[in-house]
């Protein structure tokens, strides 16, 4: 095969890979309904008919609520802002322990300092990249209050086993199901297989509203709790008479009209956006798994993965290459191959210099937290070598591709694959 295109070759893509384009007509036309009702957004942070927000945020809801066969559905702006409303609705407190994924979206372990809490970071699972009851175990503590699990790049965690060890230590669970929109898990949907789940609709993932989120839940009184962390909630208690005040500090989380309409229309076509992610993710993995040092994406059995990326892992002692150069290899070829996904996040200047709010340890130290939270290099090993030396990942299985476009990624692993000889130095 032709020379590298890193030594000087042509590349096997030239031209740049069709962006994943979901707004169409209908989108158009819900935005202008909201634009010529001249009312962009329909809350007011008191007890009121509007406290709930506009027409179509509630009607986003009940149709979230339909689809995913949930009791509550409640959009924020941001699944940010979701995970921090989980948090607190859960009632994590201050010195209390949250235990999450370190291999992930920074928000997905936030949301406990929100609360002044301390995240404590559970190792992954090798193949599904989701912490697991395992490693979940391994650092609890009598301070644990929750579990946040991430369904990483749309694969479904243990959720059986993760549920059976949270009912046995009074844990509550949080899914952030960001990535895994459409995702399954013994026929159940990602997002509504913890106490809480919680999805974004950022323009990144499969259905989206620009910036937004929903939050999802069967308990009465989480879904109480949600709304009113969403929405002021402190300046509600009062009349609504609630009793349970604690973390009901309230924030503006709210969804605005416009965002909702387009999120309405998003949802009609999740199935229709999710299945070529599926057959797109079917032919690479069909195409790659023969292929010497390339692992592709693991499925487990009961599981309808959501494909939000497409991750592969490398094998640098089979192939004799690191992965950096691997990659770089690739995205000289022209083919899109990120290397890592997110630094482990303990690994971040705020959890290793401990500095959260103000400048005194607070809330990661005494007199703040009486425990003694780990984030040194190497808590979680697998964590970090998926970060530093195995895993790649791409976003080309989306729906905006034609088979030519996978056809090139297949011939650019191929291509480098064939020529790792040359990139050994
Ligand atoms: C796993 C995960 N959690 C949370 C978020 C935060 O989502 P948002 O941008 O809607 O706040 C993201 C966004 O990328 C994510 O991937």
């Amino acid at each position: 095969m032709a020379k590298l295109a890193l030594c000087g070759g042509k590349p096997v893509r030239a031209d740049p890979f069709p962006r994943y384009v979901t707004i169409g007509e209908e989108e158009k036309r819900a935005v202008m309904e909201v634009l010529d009702t001249g009312v962009l957004s329909g809350y007011l942070g008191t007890w009121s008919p509007q406290f709930y927000g506009g027409p179509r945020v509630r009607k986003l809801e009940r149709e979230w609520e339909e689809y995913f066969g949930v009791r509550h559905a409640v959009s924020v702006n941001s699944a940010t802002s979701g995970l921090y409303a989980a948090v607190g609705a859960a009632g994590v407190s201050p010195g209390d322990e949250v235990i999450v994924s370190p291999y992930t979206m920074t928000a997905s372990a936030t949301g406990a300092l929100m609360y002044n809490a301390v995240p404590v970071f559970a190792d992954i699972d090798p193949e599904t990249f989701c912490i697991t009851p395992e490693t979940i175990r391994q650092v609890l503590s009598p301070r644990t209050k929750a579990i946040i699990t991430v369904d990483l790049f749309g694969h479904p965690a243990d959720f059986d086993g993760i549920m059976a060890l949270a009912a046995e230590h009074n844990l509550v669970v949080i899914e952030d199901a960001a990535q895994a929109p459409g995702a399954q898990y013994h026929g159940r949907f990602a997002g509504t297989l913890a106490h809480i789940g919680v999805f974004s609709l950022n323009c990144h993932k499969t259905i989206q509203c620009g910036e937004g989120g929903v939050v999802v839940t069967n308990d009465d009184r989480f879904a109480e709790r949600l709304q009113l962390i969403r929405n002021h909630g402190e300046v509600v208690v009062g009349n609504k008479g609630v009793d349970d005040i604690s973390n009901l500090i309230g924030f503006n989380y709210r969804m605005t009209e416009v965002e909702a309409a387009i999120a309405s229309e998003q949802l009609k076509k999740l199935e229709r956006l999710l299945l070529p992610r599926i057959e797109a993710a079917d032919f690479l993995r069909d195409r790659l798994k023969h292929l010497r040092g390339i692992t592709p994406p693991v499925v487990r059995d009961c599981v309808r993965h959501g494909y939000y990326e497409f991750a592969i892992r490398y094998d640098a002692q089979a192939l004799g290459v690191h992965r950096d150069r691997f990659v770089e290899a690739l995205n000289a070829e022209g083919i899109p191959m990120y290397k890592g996904y997110m630094k482990p996040i303990y690994l971040e200047p705020m959890y290793q210099s401990r500095t959260g709010y103000g400048a005194n340890g607070c809330p990661f130290t005494p007199p703040y937290y009486e425990g003694n939270v780990n984030y040194e290099k190497g808590i979680c090993p697998v964590t970090e070598r998926m970060y530093l030396e195995e895993l790649m990942f791409t976003d080309l299985v989306h729906a905006s591709l034609a088979a030519k476009d996978l056809e090139d990624v297949v011939t650019g692993i191929d291509k480098v694959l064939e020529h790792t000889h040359e990139l050994q130095d």
